[in-house]
């Protein structure tokens, strides 16, 4: 089985270019994100707080996960309900930021990112993908931005989704992610050793998409 690593900071544009790539070569493509977003959302419904370890933990014995790939989208089930939807707005974003500094959670949903790379040609994505879960994949890509550009990509998108946002907001959101998640003490978001480093500043996604193209193309084919 071969798989593909992308790992980098919020709003650099891993999903859109995995995707693209999952598609050109036939893999699955897995947003690990979505996994971290699904416990936020989890404490979160239950009135507890995300920052709050000892909050968190007591949910985790309560939380099944499951990923299902429907014409090829993925789609996460917490307890059996498909919440692919609900956890993509900013609060689920914090939320996952902040339960992912626990050492629990990232042990509770390590095997479940295991297991997929096992069973298929995968390009998964991610902040430690190729650091801690993924050690040995075929290509890691460390997949990046300048906080700015990242910002107006993620602020446009919302736009489009017709949620209420300013891109100052975004901006500051995403800084303080950017700093929980590099921050932590385990698997803190880095580039693994032998990554290849892509910057996307000042280019659009198709054209990023392009410069990953060429980066994949010299090494899988
Ligand atoms: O990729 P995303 O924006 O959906 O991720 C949401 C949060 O989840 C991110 O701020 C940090 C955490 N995360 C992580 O710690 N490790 C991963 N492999 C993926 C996400």
């Amino acid at each position: 089985m071969i798989s593909i690593a992308i790992d980098g900071p919020a709003g650099a544009g891993k999903s859109t270019m995995a995707k693209k790539l999952a598609a050109k070569l036939q893999y699955i493509y897995v947003d690990t994100g979505a996994l971290y977003r699904s416990i936020g959302y989890y404490v979160i419904q239950k009135g507890k707080d995300p920052g709050l370890e000892t909050d968190v933990e007591s949910c985790l014995p309560e939380i099944q996960i499951e990923l299902q790939f429907i014409d090829n989208t993925q789609h996460v089930f917490l307890n059996g309900e498909d919440v692919s939807d609900r956890i993509r707005t900013a609060e689920m974003s914090m939320a996952a930021s902040k339960v992912s500094a626990f050492p629990a959670v990232r042990k509770f949903l390590f095997d479940i990112q295991r297991s997929f790379a096992k069973k298929y040609n995968i390009v998964m994505d991610g902040r430690d993908i190729g650091t801690v879960v993924l050690p040995n994949a075929k290509l890691k890509i460390f997949l990046t931005a300048s906080a700015e550009d990242r910002a107006k990509r993620r602020y446009d998108e919302m736009i489009e989704k017709g949620q209420d946002v300013t891109y100052e907001a975004v901006l500051e959101d995403l800084k303080q992610r950017d700093y929980n998640d590099t921050h932590r003490e385990i698997s803190p978001l880095k580039p693994a050793e032998d990554s290849v480093l892509v910057d996307t500043t000042g280019l659009t996604l198709d054209e990023g998409v392009m410069k990953i193209l060429e980066v994949v193309e010299s090494v899988i084919h």
